[in-house]
């Protein structure tokens, strides 16, 4: 397939490049957008057909469902049932932005956006060249993050790219997103509310607005392998394709670092702090950024995961961060694309003698 790349300013969308996007939409296509959080790839979601080539596209497991994105309050009618006065003081707090609530689903939203769900996950995104695109189009977008199944989220467009190009019917090129991890996602079915996927908008934050929300245990314990170098971490989900390790606290990364970079070369992504304190050779050093700003660190996690790819470097090693604030989803985000989390010096010697 052709697919159409074109750039629109994102501060001030080109009515008639969003109109262009709006018709493939409408005639049952696909459309990789920019977002505040990450790019999306889009169809209507009221079109079976459509989001099943969503699926088809990304090659996702056909029961992971979508997040249906909408441009105002008038649209949340059109895609969730049953939503009173609770509800609607929290979709106005937190859209447009990184928050994503699970509904009841309508009729009109198709079975492929939501799995077969009952439910729907629904979005009012904070990004001028998305919420365009949404009233141009004319109906809710259904939108996962836009990358092939297992790769990291697109933050760039080259992300999108390297990922999608001549499989989708156009592309648009926005710019960098701005938070570079996805939504935080809320359950609303469930009382007390509960938080599913910690994102860009902060729990402290969200709690602030409307309370106490439940957080499950082990909600940042998945990581990408089956092995279990501490008890409780026996999930897949996407990662580089090279090794990564999580090492917990610095002086333990820095020996961690020492220790693996024997055995040949490495990357290491980690803070500007902890860069400036690595000595050892052999490294291929990814500077995530400054601790004091740990939104740059997330800006730039999902880019780190894919140069690591690019090295040359036999596997990677990554810092861990404080879980507070947007650290929560940092390290979510983390502990997926990590094939093991380390916390000691005995954790770091089975690590070794697993991988060697
Ligand atoms: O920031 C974001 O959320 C980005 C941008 C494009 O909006 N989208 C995104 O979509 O990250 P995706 O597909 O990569 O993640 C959607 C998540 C999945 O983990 C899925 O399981 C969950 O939303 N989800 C969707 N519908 C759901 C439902 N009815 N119940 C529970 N989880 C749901
Ligand atoms: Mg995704």
């Amino acid at each position: 397939m052709m697919t159409e790349i074109i750039a629109i300013n994102p501060a001030n969308p080109q009515a008639d490049r969003i109109r262009r996007a709006a018709r493939i939409i409408k005639q049952g296509g696909t459309v990789a957008f920019p977002t505040e959080t990450v790019y999306g790839l889009g169809a209507n979601a009221f079109d079976q057909r459509a989001c099943e080539s969503i699926f088809k596209i990304k090659k996702r497991p056909a029961d992971n469902p979508l997040i249906v994105h909408i441009c105002s309050m008038k649209q949340l009618h059109d895609v969730a049932e049953g939503v009173g006065e609770e509800i609607l003081k929290s979709a106005r707090l937190f859209w447009p932005g990184p928050v994503t609530l699970i509904l009841k689903k309508t009729d009109a939203i198709c079975d492929a956006a939501t799995a077969g769900l009952k439910t729907v996950a629904v979005r009012m995104p904070a990004h001028p060249i998305a919420l365009k695109l949404i009233e141009a189009s004319g109906v809710p977008i259904a939108a996962p993050s836009a990358n092939l199944s297992t790769k990291p989220s697109p933050t760039k467009v080259d992300h999108v790219l390297q990922d999608l190009d001549g499989k989708v019917d156009m592309i648009i090129d926005g710019g960098d997103t701005e938070f570079g991890v996805e939504s935080t996602i809320i359950d609303m079915t469930k009382r007390p509310f509960v938080l599913l996927r910690p994102g860009a908008f902060t729990v402290e934050e969200i709690e602030k607005h409307i309370g106490g929300i439940r957080i499950p245990k082990g909600i940042n314990k998945q990581l990408n392998s089956g092995i279990a170098i501490a008890p409780g971490m026996k999930y897949r989900h996407y990662a580089p394709k090279k090794k990564l390790i999580a090492v917990e606290g610095r002086a333990l990364f820095l020996n961690g670092v020492k220790n693996l970079s024997e055995q040949g070369k490495i990357a290491v992504l980690c803070s500007n702090e902890t860069a400036d304190r690595l000595e050892c050779k052999n490294l291929e050093i990814i500077r995530l950024g400054s601790e004091k700003n740990p939104y740059e660190i997330a800006k730039r996690l999902f880019d780190s995961f894919r140069l690591l790819d690019k090295t040359d470097a036999g596997m990677g090693i990554i810092q861990t961060f404080p879980e507070r604030g947007i650290g929560l989803a940092l390290m979510n985000r983390i502990t997926k694309a990590s094939y093991a989390y380390v916390r000691s010096e005995a954790e770091l010697k089975r690590l070794q003698n697993l991988i060697t």
